[in-house]
């Protein structure tokens, strides 16, 4: 049985996290503040979910997006066809960029699937101009902050392996800081950035976890028995009102820091 997380769904992608990551993602470009005619980088741009926001937001010059997943790209293709954003497949450990090209490069709850977190945060530095910004956000999963983590605590209860990024204590905020601080960024400040989503009802939040990539990829593994139980326990710890709508909260870490030499 399988506990790998697999990117290759980018409408699942978007119901499963690209809501949350939008919610999310306002906030985190609220607190950037950036100036408009910036060269972007989205590092793990996904399905283009927060690649979609900078470009509503933020009247970029220009943005390349970079993600290893090729249905992840075919899809932010799909839906983000502009003369100013271009997608490629990438990985965030080799930046598939020349020096000094980017005014800002963003890592947008990615940190955490960078199997060496270190290197991609060099990586975003080294393709970032001197004077520049080099910016994360990304769920505290050590802390609970994921978003389906009450789900994910009802599997362990059960018994079910629960599917983890390979870098999941990269996203402490003691952490990020030391990566920023490693890759020679300077002015490092974070932020902690809550946000709520409504289902409405049980029905919502199982279909959508059901189709996600990673919860979602174990849950349609487990027997008939072991996801009626978990379904009736999540049911009892997430509905307020018997078949009415809930809301969940979900907690995420954010970092910035400039490239030094300016
Ligand atoms: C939770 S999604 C975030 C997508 C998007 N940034 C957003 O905010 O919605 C994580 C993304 O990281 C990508 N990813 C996984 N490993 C990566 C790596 N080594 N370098 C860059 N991206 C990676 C996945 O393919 C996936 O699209």
């Amino acid at each position: 049985m399988s506990a790998t997380i697999s990117f290759n769904d980018g409408a699942a992608y978007e119901r499963y996290m690209g809501i949350w990551s939008r919610s999310a993602g306002n906030i985190f470009l609220d607190w950037l503040n950036p100036a408009p005619g910036l060269q972007w980088l989205d590092v793990g741009c996904g399905n283009g979910a927060f690649t979609d926001l900078i470009i509503r937001r933020c009247r970029p010059a220009m943005v390349r997006g970079v993600d290893p997943s090729a249905e992840q790209i075919e899809y932010a293709r799909a839906h983000l066809a502009s003369d100013t954003v271009q997608f490629e497949i990438g990985d965030a450990q080799a930046l598939p960029f020349a020096d000094d090209g980017f005014d800002l490069a963003v890592m947008p709850l990615v940190i955490f699937f960078v199997p060496d977190p270190a290197r991609g945060v060099a990586e975003m530095a080294r393709v970032g101009r001197p004077g520049g910004w080099v910016a994360a956000y990304a769920w505290d999963m050590a802390g609970g902050g994921f978003p389906y983590a009450p789900l994910q605590e009802e599997m362990r209860a059960l018994g079910l392996a629960v599917p983890l990024p390979p870098s999941p204590e990269a996203s402490r905020l003691e952490t990020l800081r030391g990566l920023w601080h490693g890759a020679g960024l300077v002015e490092v400040e974070t932020t902690v950035i809550e946000v709520q989503r409504e289902f409405q009802g049980f029905e919502d939040y199982w279909d959508t976890v059901r189709g996600g990539p990673s919860v979602g990829a174990r849950i349609r593994e487990v027997s008939a028995a072991q996801k009626a139980e978990l379904q009736a326990r999540v049911r009892a710890r997430l509905e307020t009102r018997a078949g009415g709508p809930f809301t969940c909260s979900a907690r995420a870490h954010a970092i910035r820091g400039r490239v030094a030499g300016a």
